[in-house]
C-alpha cells in the first residue's frame, strides 16, 4: 500500500499523469517495488522460468557457452549471468561442464542481480562448486577489458516500456488517478518534436509499444562486446516482425491480473522486439550468430537426443513432459526465441 501511496503523490504534483514506463518503474525497481521485495519464481509464486522446469535447458546452453569460448577466446574472461533468478540456469550450466575445468578456472564470474532474497537463493544454489571468486553487482559496469561471454534468460522482458497510439496525432499511455482514487490510463498528445520524428517511421501502425530502456541495456551490452570481445546470448519471449497490439501484462500467482492493481504485488513483463535488439546489434559491427525459436534451437543443439537418454535410463515420464513443454509449438516452444550475437 505504501507503494500505491508513494505513486499516487507522485501523480497529484503532475498535471497529466506520469508516463506508463515511470509507473512501470515504481511497481518492479522501486525499494518497496516487486523486484526488491518478492520472491517471484516458482510453482508457488508466481511464475516459472525454463531453468526451473528441466536441466536439460542449462545443460545445453552450458554446452553451447562452453564450445565458443574453447573456439574462439580459449583465456581469461568475464562470465556474466543477467538476473539470475534462483540460480538454477547457472548451476545446470556448472554441472553440465563439471569435467570441463579449464572454462570456470578462467573465468570472472558476474552476477547482475537486484533482488535480495535471489540473491541469497543464488549464493546457497553455486556454495558446492570450485569456483573463482563470483562478484554480484545491480547493474553492468565493467572496468576490465578481457573477452565477455553474457547470457539471460527471462531478463529483457522485465523492462518498462512506452505505449503509443497513433489517429491522426500520436498520443502516448500515461497513467493517472480516477475520481474512486485508482490507478487509470489517460492517453496524452505528443508535442516533443524528437519523440515525434522517432515514431513518424511508423505511422503504419494504430499503436506502438517501445522500451527504449531496454534498448540502451542491450546497446551497451553491444558496445563493451565489440569493444572487448565476446558473445552474449539471450533467451526471453518476444517477436521479430512488428505486431500490431501491445503485449504488457501482469502475471500473479501464476495468472494473467491487471497492471493497475496491488501494485508491487506482481510481475509486469512484455514481449521482447528483437527485431529492434538485431538492429543495435548490427549497428554495433556484432554478428548475428543465432536468431531462432527457443524448439529450434535447442532442437539443433541436441533436446530430442537427451530426451531419448533419459528416457532409457531414467523412464522418467516427467523429464520428457517437463523436455516436451519447453519446446513444444504450443508452450513455450514458439514464443521464446533466442538470440546470440559475437564479434569473434
Ligand atoms: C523473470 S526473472 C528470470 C530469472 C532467471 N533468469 C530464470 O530464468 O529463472 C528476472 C530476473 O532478473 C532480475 N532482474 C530484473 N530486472 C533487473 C535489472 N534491471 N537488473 C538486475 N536484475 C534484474 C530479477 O530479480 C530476476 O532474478
Amino acid at each position: 500500500m505504501y507503494l500505491e501511496e508513494k505513486i499516487k503523490n507522485t501523480i497529484l504534483l503532475k498535471k497529466n499523469g506520469i508516463r506508463l514506463d515511470k509507473f512501470i518503474k515504481y511497481a518492479l525497481f522501486d525499494k518497496d517495488g516487486y523486484y526488491y521485495t518478492k520472491k517471484p519464481i516458482g510453482k508457488n509464486r508466481d511464475f516459472t522460468t525454463s531453468p526451473e522446469i528441466s536441466q536439460a535447458f542449462g545443460e545445453i546452453i552450458g554446452q553451447y557457452l562452453f564450445y565458443f569460448w574453447k573456439t574462439k577466446i580459449k583465456s581469461e574472461f568475464n562470465l556474466i549471468e543477467l538476473g539470475p533468478g534462483k540460480g538454477t540456469l547457472f548451476s545446470d550450466i556448472a554441472n553440465s561442464l563439471e569435467k570441463y575445468s579449464s572454462f570456470f578456472n578462467n573465468s570472472k564470474i558476474f552476477f547482475i542481480e537486484i533482488n535480495e532474497e535471489l540473491i541469497k537463493n543464488q549464493k546457497k544454489k553455486i556454495k558446492n562448486f570450485k569456483l573463482n571468486k563470483v562478484t554480484w553487482r545491480n547493474r553492468i559496469n565493467f572496468q576490465n577489458k578481457i573477452p565477455s561471454i553474457i547470457y539471460s534468460n527471462e531478463f529483457f522482458d522485465c523492462f518498462p516500456v512506452r505505449q503509443f497510439v497513433h489517429k491522426d496525432f500520436w498520443f502516448e499511455k500515461y497513467i493517472n488517478i480516477n475520481n474512486d482514487n485508482n490507478f487509470c490510463f489517460k492517453e496524452n498528445m505528443i508535442t516533443n518534436k524528437k519523440l515525434l520524428s522517432y515514431l513518424n517511421k511508423y505511422k503504419n501502425n494504430d499503436i506502438l509499444e517501445i522500451s527504449f530502456e531496454r534498448n540502451n541495456y542491450f546497446e551497451k551490452i553491444c558496445k563493451y562486446i565489440h569493444k572487448n570481445s565476446g558473445l552474449f546470448f539471450t533467451i526471453d519471449y518476444g517477436y521479430f516482425k512488428k505486431i500490431n497490439n501491445f503485449t504488457l501484462q501482469g502475471i500473479q500467482n501464476h495468472k494473467l491480473s491487471n497492471i493497475l492493481e496491488n501494485v508491487g504485488e506482481k510481475d509486469i513483463s512484455s514481449h521482447v522486439n528483437f527485431n529492434d535488439l538485431i538492429n543495435i546489434a548490427k549497428k554495433n559491427k556484432l554478428k548475428i550468430e543465432e536468431f531462432c525459436t527457443q524448439k529450434e534451437f535447442f532442437t539443433k543443439f541436441g533436446i530430442l537426443e537427451r530426451k531419448q537418454y533419459f528416457k532409457k535410463k531414467n523412464n522418467s515420464k516427467e523429464f520428457e513432459d517437463a523436455i516436451d513443454r519447453l519446446i513444444d509449438e504450443n508452450e513455450m516452444g514458439n514464443l521464446f526465441k533466442c538470440l546470440v550475437v559475437s564479434n569473434l
